[in-house]
């Protein structure tokens, strides 16, 4: 009796002081950070960066210079956003690569989607090389960051299409998966409608 009363103790707690991630995902300029810090406030959640803390941090294994990116030792930083959540319960993880988290940590992982045409003219004012935005240009068209994440978490991506929406809407649709008003879906598709010819120029090259 003792034990049962034990071991059902041991779940209510398990269950009530669950750690996990609420991940934000979405090929650069999509608006994740926007969007993950505005939700981490509304949540009252720890809003954290994994380029800011793999770069804080020395988790950083080399540049490539060619892409002008980082290569990121992705175990060290898997272990230390565990050890992190035990202590903070609860995060808002902004990165494109968000997926890489453990999956027992993952609530949910949200993927924000735009329009390509949108997202060109957003890369073009961040002052991105040509080269840069043809790739995050292409990682959008397809879906790329979609892909990672259904990969490694099946059940728990939902794609948010964030075109023509402010951020607090966004927030609130996400906020609406998250409370089941809204459906959790993958839907997104670019593919199939006309691609501007502005993109297409850009892709093709
Ligand atoms: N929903 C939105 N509507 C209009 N502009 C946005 C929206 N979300 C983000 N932005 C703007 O787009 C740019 C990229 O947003 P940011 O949050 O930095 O994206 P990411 O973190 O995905 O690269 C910023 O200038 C930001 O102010
Ligand atoms: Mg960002």
């Amino acid at each position: 009796m003792f034990l049962i009363t034990y071991v059902f103790i041991l779940c209510l707690i398990t269950v009530f002081v669950m750690y996990e991630a609420i991940v934000i995902s979405g090929t650069p300029g999509t608006g994740k950070t926007s969007v993950a810090k505005q939700l981490s406030q509304r949540l009252g959640w720890t809003y954290v960066s994994l380029t800011e803390v793999a770069t804080n941090e020395g988790f950083i294994k080399a540049e490539d210079k060619e892409r002008g990116t980082l290569i990121i030792d992705e175990e060290l930083l898997r272990k230390y956003l565990r050890e992190l959540i035990k202590s903070r319960k609860k995060l808002v993880v902004d990165s494109h690569y968000g997926e890489i988290i453990y999956d027992d940590l993952v609530k949910k992982i949200f993927v924000l989607r735009l329009n390509p045409r949108i997202l060109l003219k957003r890369l073009r004012s961040r002052n991105y090389p040509n080269h840069k935005i043809k790739e995050n240009l292409e990682a959008e068209l397809v879906g790329t960051c979609t892909y990672n994440a259904l990969s490694l978490h099946p059940g728990k991506v939902c794609e948010i299409d964030t075109t023509g929406k402010k951020v607090v809407e966004v927030v609130q649709e996400i906020l609406d998966v998250l409370n089941l008003r809204v459906e959790c879906r993958v839907w997104v598709d670019w593919l199939s409608a006309k691609i501007p010819e502005d993109v297409l120029k850009l892709v093709l090259r």
